[in-house]
């Protein structure tokens, strides 16, 4: 088949050459199908297999792990229940204490002092906290009346909201700022609930249209970036006040006790905060520490004769005794009246004289650099013997000597390395057990598991009261606070008025709001709402239980694997039955009956009622006024822009209040 291609186009002509046609194979279709379709078949056929295979794998090895973690568990079974009774016995006292109504629960205005706060730079110090304002005397009216104004300003809602705007316009308002601006409204809010709950409102609206259109709703109210999701928390925190002094409190607490007891029955590394019984891994004491236990008779020095048996390990670095012995002694005192363990001493007399017991002294143990925190093994108290615990006298004498001590001390501080139960390796220990490195592999292997027993043990004696806990924060009925009803049926609203909004999303909300931005903060901070101190490895086991809360109100399927967190392997068989309930939480709000704006009201404007005037509000305000100062000129010009604010005059009012209250820098 050969032809000729001659192309005519216009005038010209072309002879192309000579153009040869294949002839087409004519294949029958019966031949092509299976040549294409088989090949592409055993490929699918070869993939599904080999996911399935993967697939089952990671399944036998999820299995694997599950069924091995069931086989510790069973074998520390007996174990726990045991423990378990021993510490219901050992924590009867406490619990006697708590019958009588003797939680130490912090009174309104210091727990939002704390929630709000404790968390920002200045801690403790803050100004809000401690309340002091230097103002001259002479100054003081004429700033108390200007601090009205402003009041009576923030609470023109045009003003407020022009005032966040701007703020949350400028780049060097901060994170940090946001927080502690949001705080500061709180209170100088606080008399009017109502309309900071309307504001609130407003803003979430705007935020809610910004995350729905623009970024990954399922991502709204995930960190705390503006103002508004600050003020959410605080609104939370005042609105289940109630709840935690009537509902969760009492568990919450009974955990943090039995958590502290569980812990301090073993033994505990003073310097490196690391305990034997612990939830957390990474605060597990990893040596085998031989103790035993001691009972101390102990004497309070101008007390009476009254003789308190403690019980105390022979492990315990002194302060840690002295610890104990003040927890025994004032146990029905609070914590921030109790005296603190500098400010007492511990004399033991095992004859005719008697010996101070201290930290570090001239009989401390050394080796090498490092140098032993005394114990009571270091002194060779024995069982049943009697110390006398006095508190220090502020005399001019034993100030010098405490002074001369601490000096003392702080030079022994600075020579030499300190170390209580481990020492930490040194360089040349590294150096040795670098050769050693592939048996020290297999050997950390064989290690954790035995740790992970050990912490499987502790969280099968502890599980009641993570369980109590757990189930008093997601109880649905008749005790949910109205403020919960009536948020969750705002999220749910918005919901529906948004396209792209799915259940799933509605869940990340809630928990967001709600378990994530209060709860979370309460069980990792239990000095929050109770007069109690939370000491680091306390500290490092509510970590592990709040992250189990927060895993439990995620939708996200956590696979095992042999690799996985073991706070995660931890809590494997719980994690399922506690997602549940957080599920049945959010649907048993659902379904009651709604709180309406009203009965919301006017259950805000009783909390405003009963607690507004023990708070800093004039401290707040002064507070806030200092960011419109830094931010007036803004403020002004965006206060122009807005014809409602020009109709109220805000402006005006703003440059009246700042005339009256600049003058102070002047008159300084
Ligand atoms: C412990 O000491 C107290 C008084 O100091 C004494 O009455 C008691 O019998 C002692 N108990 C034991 C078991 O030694
Ligand atoms: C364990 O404790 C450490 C240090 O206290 C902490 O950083 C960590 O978050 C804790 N682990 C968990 C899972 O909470």
């Amino acid at each position: 088949s050969l032809s000729l291609s001659q192309i005519k186009f216009g005038n010209g002509e072309w002879l192309v050459g000579s153009v040869r046609y294949e002839r087409k194979y004519n294949l029958p279709l019966p031949i092509i199908i299976p040549a294409v379709l088989v090949p592409m078949l055993l490929i699918i056929a070869i993939s599904v297999v080999c996911y399935r295979r993967k697939s089952q794998q990671a399944e036998r090895e999820y299995e694997k792990v599950k069924h091995q973690l069931e086989n510790l568990e069973e074998s520390v079974r007996d174990r726990c229940k045991k423990e378990f009774t021993d510490l219901m016995i050992e924590m009867e006292d406490h619990t006697n204490d708590i019958s009588e109504g003797r939680i130490p629960f912090l009174d309104y205005k210091t727990y939002t002092d704390r929630v709000f706060f404790l968390p920002s730079k200045d801690g403790a110090n803050d100004v809000m906290i401690t309340g002091k304002l230097d103002i001259p005397e002479s100054r003081r009216a004429t700033v108390t009346h200007a601090l009205n104004q402003f009041s009576n300003l923030l609470n023109s809602k045009t003003f407020l909201i022009n005032f966040i705007r701007t703020l949350e316009g400028r780049p060097d308002f901060n994170a940090r700022a946001k927080v502690y601006f949001a705080s500061l409204l709180t209170v100088a809010l606080h008399g009017k609930l109502e309309y900071y709950t309307d504001i609130m409102r407003t803003l979430l609206l705007g935020l809610m249209e910004e995350y729905v259109h623009s970024k990954n709703p399922k991502l709204l109210l995930r960190r705390s970036e503006t103002v508004v999701e600050r003020m959410l928390s605080n609104w939370m925190s005042i609105c289940l006040y109630q709840f935690l002094k009537d509902t969760a409190g009492e568990p919450l607490y009974k955990l943090f006790r039995a958590i502290k007891h569980q812990i301090e029955k073993g033994p505990v590394d003073a310097q490196v905060k690391k305990a034997k019984y612990t939830l957390n891994d990474t605060g597990l004491l990893g040596d085998d520490v031989e103790y035993f236990v001691l009972t101390l008779q102990v004497l309070v020095q101008g007390e009476g004769p009254d003789i308190t048996p403690v019980k105390v390990l022979n492990c315990d670095s002194i302060s840690q005794v002295k610890e104990k012995i003040i927890e025994q002694v004032y146990k029905n005192l609070p914590y921030s009246q109790r005296p603190k363990v500098d400010s007492v001493t511990l004399e033991w007399r095992p004859g005719s004289t008697g010996q101070i017991l201290s930290d570090l002294d001239v009989t401390t143990q050394k080796e090498g650099r490092w140098r032993r925190i005394n114990t009571l093994a270091h002194y060779n108290v024995r069982d049943n013997a009697t110390v006398v615990l006095s508190r220090v006298q502020h005399t001019q004498q034993s100030y010098d000597q405490n002074h001369d001590n601490h000096e003392e001390r702080n030079a022994l501080l600075e020579d030499d390395k300190v170390f209580h139960l481990v020492r930490p390796a040194d360089e040349l220990d590294e150096m040795k057990s670098k050769r050693g490195s592939i048996k020290d592999k297999s050997m950390t292997k064989a290690i954790t598991e035995i740790y992970l027993t050990r912490l499987l043990s502790v969280k099968g004696t502890l599980q009641q009261f993570v369980d109590d806990f757990f189930r008093s924060v997601l109880c649905s009925g008749i005790s949910v606070p109205p403020a919960v009803k009536y948020f969750f049926d705002f999220l749910d609203e918005q919901a529906l008025r948004h396209e792209n909004v799915d259940e799933e999303t509605i869940h990340i909300w809630k928990t967001n709001s709600l378990p994530l931005r209060f709860w979370v903060n309460i069980l990792k901070n239990p000095h929050f709402i109770f007069d109690v101190h939370v000491s680091e490895v306390v500290d490092a086991s509510l970590s592990v239980i709040a992250q189990t809360f927060m895993d439990a109100c995620t939708k996200t399927e956590h696979k095992l694997s042999r690799d996985s967190p073991s706070n995660k392997l931890l809590y494997a068989k719980e994690i399922s039955t506690y997602k549940r309930m957080v599920d049945e939480y959010y649907k048993g709000v659902r379904q009651m009956v709604s709180v309406s704006d009203q009965e919301m009201n006017t259950h805000l404007a009783e909390v405003s009622r009963e607690h507004t005037d023990k708070l800093n509000t004039q401290v707040a305000l002064h507070q806030l006024y200092r960011y419109a100062s830094k931010y007036y000129d803004g403020i002004i010009m965006s206060l122009d822009e807005d014809p409602a604010a020009q109709s109220k005059q805000l402006t005006l009012r703003l440059q009246q209040i700042a005339a009256a209250l600049e003058n102070k820098v002047t008159d300084l």
